[in-house]
């Protein structure tokens, strides 16, 4: 879920060529946020509290000091900075107090502020294939120390105290933090692999194309998707030059590059869905869907349909829909048929008036919801239109330019655009 915040945020989709699949970069902000989930879904602090408040076999008891007890456990801050070829440099600083009573009788209390750092690798899990983070070298860093103690015995008892106890049992004690939060950002890897649904039609599953690689201000994931129709066909990925990310983004932001040919082959998926039959007569400000209306354009109609009759128009979509980018705009290129029927009476089938040859362009604009990439569309072009059978006898296909215009932006956009509410899903990644 969380990504796809950035996502929206920093309007990733900028079109470019990247073909085939899909890039991701994981900037910081995603990192910092499922740290931040991390922490808030595994109860660290909890933990934390709980295994410090433990008696612990390195914790010697310290002479003139008993009841000794560990409370007040600070929110971990975590920070984290990218090592390139290796993966993340993690920091939690946190802090506590330690309370016992002193051989004069009085309470004592050390406060205690520290850092716990350790290296997160970046590698391949050996069994399942999939990125995970492993940690090591988790090292505890005093950063500071207050006490109540009275001054003079202040440095001999507090670094005896430290040395003896806290270096000794502080790593055990902390380094489980840094684990916990790993262990949940790699059960993130491991739901990356599911295949995700595109309603009844077919699955998505974004495959890795190799182990991510860090680099000093992202982690680079590639994939290569597979698109499967529910009958199990995969969809070939067209192939078609490299991928380039967009310069101008903000720093520590998260990216999502999607290439056409993997959009074009999601889009195979509701190529069936395309095909429209309209037999409404009064569809939004268009002028009535009848013979009379189309003998406007073509005289010959009102010779062969003296009296109005209702016309029915059949779309259909014949060659796989495809996407192409360029900066700023992205079309979607449909090739198909639209023929137009004149109605008849309710016993009797509707009469072919004629079949046009269509190549027409829609016009993208994408959006994430949710965890799905959003696409709505509005007419480009119409590109070109050739007849290929008529039932009127032959007439001028550019005639019928603006009433089909209409006609496609008015009756047959908004079925389309109902299709792509379905909505594409994008990576399961953090
Ligand atoms: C402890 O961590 C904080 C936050 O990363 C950092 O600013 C500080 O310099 C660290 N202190 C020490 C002593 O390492």
């Amino acid at each position: 879920m969380l990504w796809i915040l950035c996502l929206a945020l920093c309007s990733l989709l900028t079109p470019t060529r990247a073909d085939p699949g899909a890039l991701l970069r994981l900037g910081m902000d995603v990192l910092n946020r499922e740290v931040q989930n991390a922490m808030d879904e595994s109860h660290i602090l909890e933990k934390m509290a709980a295994e410090a408040g433990q008696n612990h076999p390195g914790m010697k008891p310290i002479k003139g000091i008993t009841d000794l007890k560990v409370k007040d456990v600070l929110v971990p801050v975590i920070t984290m900075n990218f090592m390139p070829g290796v993966g993340i440099f993690q920091c939690v600083s946190t802090g506590m107090t330690i309370t016992g009573k002193s051989f004069m009788g009085g309470n004592m209390e050390i406060i205690v502020v520290l850092n716990i750092t350790a290296t997160n690798w970046l590698l391949q899990d050996e069994e399942t294939g999939l990125p995970m983070f492993k940690s090591e070298g988790c090292e505890v860093i005093l950063v500071s120390v207050k006490t109540n103690l009275p001054s003079n015995m202040l440095p001999k008892m507090v670094n005896k105290f430290l040395d003896s106890t806290l270096h000794k049992v502080l790593p055990g004690l902390m380094c489980p933090a840094i684990d916990a939060v790993l262990v949940y950002v790699n059960k993130k890897w491991a739901s990356l692999n599911a295949p995700m649904p595109v309603g009844q039609m077919g699955t998505v599953q974004y495959v890795l194309t190799s182990v991510p690689t860090t680099t000093p201000s992202y982690i680079q994931v590639d994939f290569s998707p597979v698109v499967q129709q529910q009958k199990g066909n995969t969809i070939q990925l067209a192939d078609a030059g490299g991928a380039e990310f967009p310069e101008d983004y903000a720093e520590g932001s998260s990216q999502l590059l999607l290439s056409a040919a993997f959009l074009t082959a999601e889009l195979a998926l509701l190529q069936k869905s395309f095909n429209v039959k309209v037999k409404d007569t009064m569809i939004g400000e268009l002028p009535p869907q009848t013979t009379v209306t189309l003998a406007g354009f073509i005289p010959k109609v009102a010779e062969a349909y003296p009296k109005p009759k209702p016309l029915v128009t059949q779309i259909r979509i014949n060659k796989p829909p495809k996407v192409t980018m360029k900066t700023g705009k992205s079309l979607l290129h449909l090739h198909g048929t639209l023929e137009m029927f004149a109605a008849r009476r309710r016993d009797k089938p509707p009469v072919s008036l004629f079949v046009l040859e269509t190549h027409f362009n829609l016009k993208i604009q994408y959006s994430v919801h949710e965890d799905r990439l959003q696409m709505t569309t509005s007419l480009d072009r119409l590109l070109s239109m050739s007849r290929k059978s008529s039932s009127i006898g032959p007439f001028k296909e550019k005639k019928l330019t603006g009433f089909i215009t209409d006609f496609l932006q008015e009756a047959y956009i908004p079925v389309i655009n109902d299709v792509l509410q379905v909505g594409f899903p994008l990576p399961d990644l953090l």
